[in-house]
């Protein structure tokens, strides 16, 4: 097992990449701190971690408020007396170009996925720098390509890689390693709508060199990699994992 003995914080862990990372990391050995938004679907994911042998526990927070973020980092330390993963996931996408999004729609996508990152680094890294520790933030392929539509997403994604550069430097040297990873498009709960129009399926796929969308578990395999010290020598990385899609 790659995380025995480890404790992670995991957000959006009720739904698509974090539901599939909490289940993979807690079968690898560590205990799971599920952060979502939606409390009763991040208790059944949670409900379903401890039925299988696994130990987890399921709190509710917004990720980009400071209060909520400040709490579930006390929390994992109040439950598991230590920190040694935090893995800032959680995210939305409101389309749009800067003509058609609205100042709110900006502020709700930067704050959500972008802000969330800072707050999730701040209050982790006290606890991260007694473990040498590892942050790992979900960015997009959007933050590394521009996209239509997606002006605050491809911003804040952007930022994240940005933001996980600027800590893997400033903390190289406490022993603590950053990575962001960039999933292209995935079948999850944010693209379900989206995916369900057939023209729309296609035309996302098209640019896909191996022509298939990344699954749950494919992101969660990449974030197993830079949790555990298969990734000892990795620090600052934007990783793709996108079927190829920002190389083509
Ligand atoms: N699915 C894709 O195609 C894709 C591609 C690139 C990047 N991403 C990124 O992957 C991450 C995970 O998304 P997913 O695709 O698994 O989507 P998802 O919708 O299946 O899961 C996201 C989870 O985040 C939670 N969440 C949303 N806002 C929150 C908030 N303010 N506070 C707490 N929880 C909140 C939701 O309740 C949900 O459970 C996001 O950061 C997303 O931007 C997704």
């Amino acid at each position: 097992m790659h995380l025995q003995n480890k404790v992670a914080i995991i957000t959006g862990a009720a739904s698509g990449f974090g539901e599939a990372t909490s289940k993979l990391f807690a079968k690898q050995g560590a205990k799971i701190v599920a952060v979502d938004f939606d409390f009763e679907k991040v208790q059944k994911v949670v409900d379903e971690i401890n039925n299988n042998g696994g130990e987890a526990i399921a709190t509710k927070a917004d990720v980009s408020n400071a209060q909520d973020v400040k709490a579930f980092v006390d929390l994992a330390i109040k439950e598991y007396n230590q920190l040694d993963i935090i893995y800032n996931n959680a995210g939305i996408f409101i389309p749009g170009t800067a003509e058609e999004i609205t100042e709110d729609q900006w502020d709700k996508v930067i704050n959500v996925d972008l802000k969330s990152v800072f707050l999730g680094t701040k209050y982790a890294l006290p606890h991260l720098k007694k473990t040498k520790g590892v942050i790992i933030n979900t960015a997009s392929a959007g933050g590394i390509i521009g996209f239509p539509q997606a002006v605050a997403y491809g911003a804040a994604k952007g930022g994240v890689i940005s933001l996980t550069k600027a800590t893997a430097v400033d903390y190289a040297a406490d022993g603590i390693r950053a990575n962001a990873i960039c999933p292209g498009t995935g079948e999850t709960g944010l693209t379900k709508e989206v995916l369900a129009d057939e023209n729309m399926q296609a035309g996302f796929l098209q640019p896909i060199p191996m022509k298939k969308f990344a699954q749950p578990d494919d992101i969660a395999k990449a974030a197993l990699y830079l949790a555990s010290d298969l990734s000892s020598y990795v620090t600052g990385t934007a990783l793709p994992v996108d079927g190829g899609w920002t190389m083509s």
